[in-house]
């Protein structure tokens, strides 16, 4: 029975490099996830005061993720930190309280950059808020992608081999992390 797997990536730019990497994971992932990218652009600031009649694109991105067995997060680091677009979904996703909808649900972090440290900084904050929202984050292989903009041909293609097999250990790492979650 295939895993379903729920993508979302912190960037909504439209040449974004973790989106194409987000493809690029997906095309390297063993048989048995299926995957599905959840948009975060469309989601209004969280506010507290909508829960009373939440807004369409909130409803939708909470019906979205609530049947999901993982998420797989590919994310660009802003300001040593994961980008407000990303944190608001985690918030918007995470009440009412008590029905957070990602509670329990297995994931992987993919962090993305031009730079040379691969975007450290948010992932290790994003897990910073994946433990209070109870996700078990998987531990290895750590995935730090830095240089990013070096890795892509012009049709948004990964085009270093060395890369390709990082990335196909990453899906099959994350594949035998969502198996240990699973509910039999
Ligand atoms: C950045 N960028 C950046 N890069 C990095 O490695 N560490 C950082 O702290 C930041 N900070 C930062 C803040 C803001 C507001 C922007 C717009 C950008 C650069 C960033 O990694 C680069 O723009 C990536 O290309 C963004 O990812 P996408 O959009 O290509 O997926």
């Amino acid at each position: 029975m295939a895993r379903n797997v729920a993508v979302i990536v912190g960037s909504l730019r439209k040449e974004s490099l973790n989106r194409k990497m987000a493809h690029a994971l997906i095309e390297r992932a063993p048989e048995g996830l299926a995957f599905s990218f959840v948009e975060i652009r469309d989601l209004p600031l969280y506010n507290q005061d909508d829960e009373a009649a939440p807004d369409a694109a909130t409803v939708a991105f909470r019906d979205a993720i609530r049947p999901v067995d993982a998420v797989l997060f590919v994310t660009p680091e802003y300001n040593r930190s994961m980008p407000g677009v990303l944190k608001n979904a985690l918030d918007v996703g995470s009440r009412p309280y008590g029905q957070s909808v990602w509670s329990g649900k297995p994931c992987a972090i993919v962090s993305v950059s031009p730079g040379a440290t691969g975007g450290f900084g948010s992932n290790h904050h994003l897990r910073q808020s994946l433990v209070f929202l109870d996700m078990p984050a998987m531990q290895q292989p750590e995935a730090y992608i830095g240089h990013a903009d070096k890795l892509f041909d012009a049709e948004g293609k990964l085009a270093n081999p060395d890369t390709g097999k990082f990335l196909a250990r990453i899906m099959h790492a994350f594949t035998a992390w969502i198996g240990r979650f699973a509910v039999k």
